[in-house]
C-alpha cells in the first residue's frame, strides 16, 4: 500500500480548503478564482461492489483517465472478483489497464472492509452497499477527509438519518464533495423540464403522481454454510433494516423527483396504504410488496405515490405533474397546456453525468453538495413507510422524532440478526 504522493495530495487538499472557504448556498459551489488544473491521479475506493457499486466504479473510471480504482471492498469475497470482472469486461478499450490498480492486498473482504478501503490512501470512495451500513459509512469517510458518492437511501431509520445529516455538515466545513446516487437529478430531460416547471410552465403545481410499479426483483437461496446474517446480508433487499423496504429503497427515485419539483420542499404529512399479497414467504423477509402513498404539502399540493415489485402485474415508472395551467409527463419530458414544450436535446447516460460532474467538481475546486436533499428524500420514504406500516397519518415532525433503531450498532457474521417482524396497519405503534 502505497502513500499519495505529496503533489497530488496537495492538489486534492488545497482545492477541499478552497471550497470551504465559500459559503455554500446551492448545490454547486462556484470558486472565486481556486480553479486547479486537475489532471493528476486520483484514487478511488469502492464498499459494496454489486450491481451499483460496478456501474459506479465503471462511470467513474471512464469520468477521467486518470482515475484510478485503488480500493475494493465488500462482505463478500465473490461479489468483489466478479465486480472487477464485469467492471473490466465492460470498459474495455474505453479504460485503460492502468486505472485497474486493485491488487489482491487491496481488496477486502467482510465486515470491516469499509475501515480498510478508507485507510487504504484513496480521496473518493464510492458507498453503494445496502443502505443500512450508509450512515457509519458518510460519517467515516468525511472523518478522513474524503469525497464521497453515496447511494440511496442514505439511511433506513431516523438515528442513522440523523447520523448522515450530521456528517454532510462536518463535509460542507471540511470541503468536501458530496453526490448522491439521486440519478434523476442528473438526467438533462428531467433537468430542463424541472427547470420549465420551476419558472411556472404549468402554473402552480396542484398534484404529482409519481409510480414506480414495477415487478420482483432477484433472491439467493440459504446455502448451507451461510449464517443467517449472511443469508440476510446477501438477501438485503428484504429486510426492512437493511434496505429501508422498497419505498425507500427503490421508490425514493420518485419521491425526491416530486421534492424536486416542489423546488426541494418537502410534504408536512403521510397516509398509506401498503401490505404484502405476492411475496410472503420466508426468502421475502419482513418488507412489503406495496405502498400508495398521499403526501401533503403546506401549500396544498398533494402527491400520489404508488410502488409496487409484483410479477404479473402493469408496470409504470413515471411522474404525472398537474397545474393549473397545464400538465406534465417527466419520463417524456413534455409539457402540454398553455406553454407547451418538449425536451428535444440530447440526453446523456444519467449515471455516467453523476461521475463526470462529480470529478469535474473534485478536479476543479468546485464542490457538489447534495447532502440536503439525500437526506431530506430519504426521509420523505422513511415517512411514507412508518405511515404504510402504522396505517396512521404520520406528520413530518413526528417522523423525524421517532425513535425506532433498526440498524445494530455493530453488525457481525456470527451475529442474530434484527428481528424482521411484518407490519400490519392499524396494529403496528408508530416508534
Ligand atoms: N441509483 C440507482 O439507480 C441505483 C440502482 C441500483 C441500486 N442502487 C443502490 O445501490 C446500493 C446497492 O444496490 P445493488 O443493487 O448494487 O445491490 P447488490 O446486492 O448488487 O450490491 C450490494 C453489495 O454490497 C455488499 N455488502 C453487503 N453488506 C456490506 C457491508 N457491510 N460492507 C460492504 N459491502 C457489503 C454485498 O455483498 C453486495 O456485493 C443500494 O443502496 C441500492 O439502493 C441504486
Amino acid at each position: 500500500m502505497s502513500n499519495p504522493t505529496p503533489t497530488r495530495r496537495s492538489f486534492l487538499k488545497k482545492a477541499s480548503l478552497a471550497a470551504a472557504a465559500v459559503p455554500v448556498s446551492g448545490s454547486v459551489v462556484q470558486l472565486a478564482g481556486a480553479v486547479h488544473q486537475g489532471g493528476e491521479k486520483l484514487k478511488l475506493g469502492v464498499v459494496g461492489f454489486g450491481g451499483r457499486g460496478t456501474g459506479a466504479v465503471i462511470n467513474a473510471l471512464r469520468a477521467h483517465p486518470e482515475n484510478v480504482l485503488y480500493a475494493a471492498g465488500d462482505a463478500f469475497a465473490d461479489r468483489i472478483e466478479l465486480g472487477l470482472y464485469e467492471a473490466k469486461e465492460n470498459t474495455k478499450g474505453v479504460v485503460r489497464d492502468e486505472q485497474f490498480d486493485v491488487p489482491a492486498e487491496r481488496r477486502f473482504v467482510g465486515l470491516d472492509a469499509l475501515d480498510h478501503v478508507l485507510a487504504s490512501g484513496i480521496d473518493a470512495v464510492i458507498l453503494a452497499s445496502p443502505p443500512a451500513f450508509r450512515p457509519e459509512q458518510i460519517e467515516k469517510a468525511v472523518g478522513k477527509g474524503l469525497h464521497v458518492f453515496a447511494e440511496k437511501p442514505v439511511a433506513t431509520d431516523v438515528a442513522g438519518l440523523r447520523r448522515v445529516q450530521a456528517a454532510c455538515k462536518m463535509a460542507r466545513e471540511k470541503g468536501l464533495t458530496v453526490v448522491s446516487g439521486l440519478v434523476y437529478r442528473y438526467h438533462a430531460g428531467r433537468r430542463a423540464l424541472v427547470q420549465r416547471l420551476q419558472e411556472g410552465a404549468v402554473g402552480d403545481v396542484l398534484a404529482i403522481q409519481g409510480d414506480y410499479v414495477t415487478g420482483e426483483l432477484w433472491s439467493f437461496p440459504k446455502a448451507h454454510e451461510w449464517t443467517e446474517m449472511q443469508w440476510q446480508l446477501r438477501n438485503w433487499l428484504y429486510h426492512t433494516w437493511l434496505s429501508g423496504d422498497l419505498i425507500a429503497e427503490q421508490h425514493i427515485h420518485t419521491l425526491d423527483m416530486m421534492a424536486w419539483i416542489k423546488g426541494d420542499t418537502y410534504p408536512i404529512a403521510a397516509t398509506s396504504l401498503g401490505g404484502r399479497q405476492k411475496r410472503t414467504g420466508e426468502q421475502f423477509g419482513n418488507v412489503f410488496d406495496h405502498f400508495a402513498t398521499v403526501y401533503e404539502w403546506e401549500d396544498g399540493t398533494r402527491g400520489f405515490a404508488y410502488c409496487r415489485q409484483q410479477d404479473g402485474c402493469a408496470k409504470s415508472v413515471n411522474e404525472f405533474v398537474m397545474g393549473t395551467e397545464g400538465r406534465a409527463n417527466v419520463f417524456l419530458h413534455t409539457i402540454t397546456g398553455k406553454n407547451p414544450w418538449r425536451h428535444e436535446g440530447k440526453v446523456p447516460d444519467a449515471y455516467q453525468v453523476e461521475m463526470d460532474e462529480m470529478f469535474a467538481a473534485i478536479r476543479s475546486g468546485k464542490r457538489i453538495d447534495n447532502g440536503d436533499y439525500m437526506c431530506n428524500s430519504t426521509m420523505m420514504a422513511l415517512m411514507g413507510r412508518m405511515a404504510g406500516y402504522t396505517g396512521q397519518r404520520i406528520t413530518r415532525e413526528q417522523a423525524w422524532n421517532s425513535a425506532e433503531v433498526l440498524v445494530p450498532d455493530k453488525v457481525r457474521f456470527e451475529d442474530t440478526p434484527p428481528k424482521g417482524v411484518v407490519a400490519i396497519p392499524g396494529i403496528t405503534k408508530f416508534a
